[in-house]
């Protein structure tokens, strides 16, 4: 079964009186329970096209459709649903609150997701999932620290374990050890397989081809198209 597909996307981006057509009709479909890497040198376009998959970002032509439904045609309360509730994202650059700290970071997801008055029902037991979560990326002693005052490889830990608060369908992690020593990177992975082994739907964005080859299969985006690539 497909969990997302992609059909004939493309992605044009006007700035500065040039008109840069990154994607330029990417197909992809992700199935259900699969771990997906999408390759591909920098600029070609990766992050343009998690952002689409995430409903993060609208293309200028094509459709996701995610379990049977076109993103782009869900009225907007529907979108922010499934932006919320069924996609974990890890972005590149992590997009922590600097005003949090390690732990309400990773609560924030779940807070949105719940109404004002099913939340302080609800609080105890997503402290304690997001300090579980938290454990599980190494920073159980971190919870308090701002992101100021966490490493850049420690933030980017962060925002996985925010990813992960709300259970989502797909996680779509853009670079998710792109600022990690080898160990820290390596541990990461594990967390990835053992979620993967759980049952959960990867697409992970990577120019590492040893992060790549722990996927189930590997795409690479060459001028604006999908090609399937060794790995
Ligand atoms: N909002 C935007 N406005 C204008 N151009 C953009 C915008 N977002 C991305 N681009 C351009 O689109 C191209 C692809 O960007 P993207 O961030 O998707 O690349 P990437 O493959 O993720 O690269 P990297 O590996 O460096 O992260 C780049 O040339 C970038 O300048
Ligand atoms: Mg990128």
């Amino acid at each position: 079964m497909s969990k997302l597909i992609a059909s004939n996307l493309h992605r044009r981006f006007r700035e500065g009186g040039q008109d840069l057509h990154v994607l330029r009709g990417v197909d992809l479909d992700v199935r259900d329970r699969e771990w997906l890497a999408i390759l591909g040198r920098s600029g070609s376009g990766k992050s343009t096209l998690l952002h689409l998959l995430g409903g993060l970002d609208r293309p200028t032509e094509g459709s996701v459709a995610f379990n049977g439904d076109d993103l782009f045609k869900l009225p907007g309360g529907k979108l922010d649903r499934y932006r919320n509730a069924h996609v974990g994202f890890v972005f590149q650059f992590y997009h922590l609150l600097p005003e949090l700290n390690a732990l309400e970071n990773v609560l924030v997801s779940s807070m949105i997701g719940s109404s004002a008055f099913a939340w302080p029902g609800r609080k105890r037991a997503a402290r304690q999932r997001a300090a579980e979560l938290l454990g599980r990326v190494g920073l159980a002693e971190r919870l308090r620290h701002r992101p100021n005052k966490l490493s850049g490889g420690e933030r980017q830990r962060v925002a996985i374990a925010r990813a992960l608060m709300n259970a989502p369908d797909v996680l779509l992690a853009d670079e998710p050890t792109g600022n990690l020593d080898a160990d820290t990177s390596a541990s990461i992975i594990e967390l990835f397989r053992s979620l993967h082994a759980a049952g959960q739907t990867i697409v992970m964005v990577t120019h590492d081809d040893a992060v790549a080859s722990a996927a189930d299969r590997q795409v690479t985006l060459v001028e604006g198209r999908l090609s399937t690539s060794a790995g």
